[in-house]
């Protein structure tokens, strides 16, 4: 089966999610947050999605702007950056419209202009996707913006990945899903989709009984290898 609809993971995917703290540390009177502004990303984006995974498993859903200001808190108060309640608002205020991968625009239109159809799938909630989907100015170029808010459970739970064929009408095997994340490709692709990593930072692919039939270090190939298949 020809694929037919390319749809990507958002955080760390299409959008940079070390860009806010690397922003807020480049801004004026922010000397405290430059030394530690990677280590500040790292764990929060760890904890972001340590969070996830604990609430779907424990029935304890909340939306993901919650989970990713309760991971940035943990992460402030271990890089003893909590004092500063502005830098907090900064923060989060930066993720809401955090920057597109630099190849994001062009490589979308591409797809788009071979025909076909594009989306987001992720667990960003609907209000966040659509602020980080309008800075980066690519709204024209996906068809959707799926939300696991539609379903009440972060991925790699099944019913994330079910949106698709309910959205599309199309079946798992026409899909291309890319993901940076490798839990989530590889979610993806015990699931039924043609999957995709994207391993922009060489690291490990993780130990889980599915595997990502593609490993690629950015976003520029994906039109080629939609319309080679996969
Ligand atoms: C997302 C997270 C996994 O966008 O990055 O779904």
């Amino acid at each position: 089966m020809a694929i037919t609809t390319c749809i990507f993971d958002a955080y760390g995917t299409l959008f940079d999610v070390a860009a806010a703290a690397r922003e807020a540390a480049a801004e004026p009177g922010r000397e405290a947050l430059a030394s530690k502004w990677q280590m500040l990303a790292e764990t929060w984006r760890l904890k972001q999605l340590q969070y996830t995974w604990l609430r779907a498993v424990s029935d304890a859903h909340t939306d993901f702007w919650e989970v990713t200001g309760n991971g940035l808190d943990f992460a402030l108060e271990e890089t003893g950056l909590d004092g500063d309640p502005d830098l907090r608002e900064r923060l989060m205020a930066l993720y809401f419209e955090l920057s597109a991968y630099a190849e994001v625009p062009k490589m979308l239109s591409e797809l788009k202009a071979a025909g076909f159809a594009t989306g987001i799938l992720s667990n960003g909630s609907p209000d966040m996707l659509a602020g980080a989907v309008n800075s980066a100015g690519v709204g024209d170029v996906l068809d959707a913006i799926l939300s696991v808010e539609s379903v009440g459970v972060f991925k790699p739970h099944k019913s994330v990945y079910d949106l698709v064929g309910q959205h599309y009408g199309c079946a798992p095997d026409e899909v291309l899903f890319v993901s940076s994340n490798g839990w989530d490709a590889a979610g993806a692709a015990g699931y039924g989709f043609r999957t995709v990593w994207v391993n922009r930072g060489n690291i490990p692919m993780d130990r889980l009984p599915w595997t990502p039939q593609k490993v690629l270090s950015d976003l520029t190939t994906i039109p080629q290898l939609a319309r080679s298949g996969l």
